[in-house]
């Protein structure tokens, strides 16, 4: 399994914080937000990865990361020019996908569960990690008939569920099949939603239960509970 870290976007919700630098890099507790994506995905064996950056922020990232030698990782680099959103990851990655599994988390999500064994025990098709939120809207949705997943809906207008999409992803090599085969939606973006209906539609998706905290830390808010969660919870539990 390899893995990517979308880490590009222009964190606008955070200016004046992101002025400088990009969103993924700023302090949570005591580390850079990237790291606690990085650790889960360490913590899972995962080695190989990709990172995602926008062009300005590059630099950023190899002062601070560098080859991952010392963490005992190989890290690579690609930047993204636009924010074409977050399928445009299987795009540029294709090369370094090649025809194995990967494994896609946003720089700015953190999450208090392992998925180790999820990880280790993924075979393939899709696999999403859906999570209950009291803000759906803000989110990919599931929508379900019984226990099963029936359709996946980007930020739902009306109410389908509170099973919020997070912002970890496992699918196998056909995920750049079927990135390439998207169109951009009404906001201009290639859209993780519609990888995950395009799995699902094929009887492939998956969709899992996140048991513990989920926090998404683009948002002022968002970061400060973030901040918090970290020292409380995690400190004490990080690879790097
Ligand atoms: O957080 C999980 C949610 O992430 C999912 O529930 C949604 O289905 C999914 O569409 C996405 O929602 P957002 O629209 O809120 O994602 P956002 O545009 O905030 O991008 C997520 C991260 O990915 C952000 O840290 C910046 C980065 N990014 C985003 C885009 C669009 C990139 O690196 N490149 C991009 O092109």
């Amino acid at each position: 399994m390899r893995g990517i870290i979308l880490s590009g976007g222009q964190g606008t919700r955070l200016r004046p914080l992101t002025n400088i630098t990009s969103k993924q890099l700023l302090p949570v507790y005591n580390r850079p937000m990237i790291y606690y994506p990085l650790n889960t995905l360490l913590k899972a064996g995962i080695k190989e990865i990709l990172i995602i950056v926008a062009p300005e922020r590059a630099g950023d990232y190899s002062n601070l990361l560098g080859s991952g030698k010392e963490i005992g990782a190989k890290l690579t680099y690609e930047i993204q020019d636009e924010p074409r959103g977050l399928a445009d990851a299987f795009i540029i990655g294709e090369n370094f996908i090649d025809r194995e599994n990967v494994a896609m988390i946003l720089g700015d999500n953190i999450f208090e569960d392992d998925f180790t064994a999820e990880i280790k025990n993924f075979k393939k098709g899709g696999k999403i990690f859906a999570r209950q939120v009291p803000d759906p809207e803000r989110f990919g949705v599931v929508e379900f008939s019984g226990s099963q997943a029936k359709r996946i809906i980007e930020k739902p207008k009306r109410f389908v569920s509170d099973y919020a999409v997070t912002g970890l992803y496992l699918y196998d090599y056909r995920v750049v099949e079927a990135a390439k085969s998207l169109k951009p939606s009404a906001r201009g973006e290639l859209e993780i939603t519609d990888i995950n209906n395009w799995y699902l539609e094929k009887g492939e998706l998956e969709v899992a239960k996140v048991k513990g905290a989920w926090l998404d830390a683009g948002t002022f808010d968002s970061l400060l509970e973030a901040q918090n969660f970290a020292k409380e919870k995690l400190a004490g539990k990080m690879v790097i």
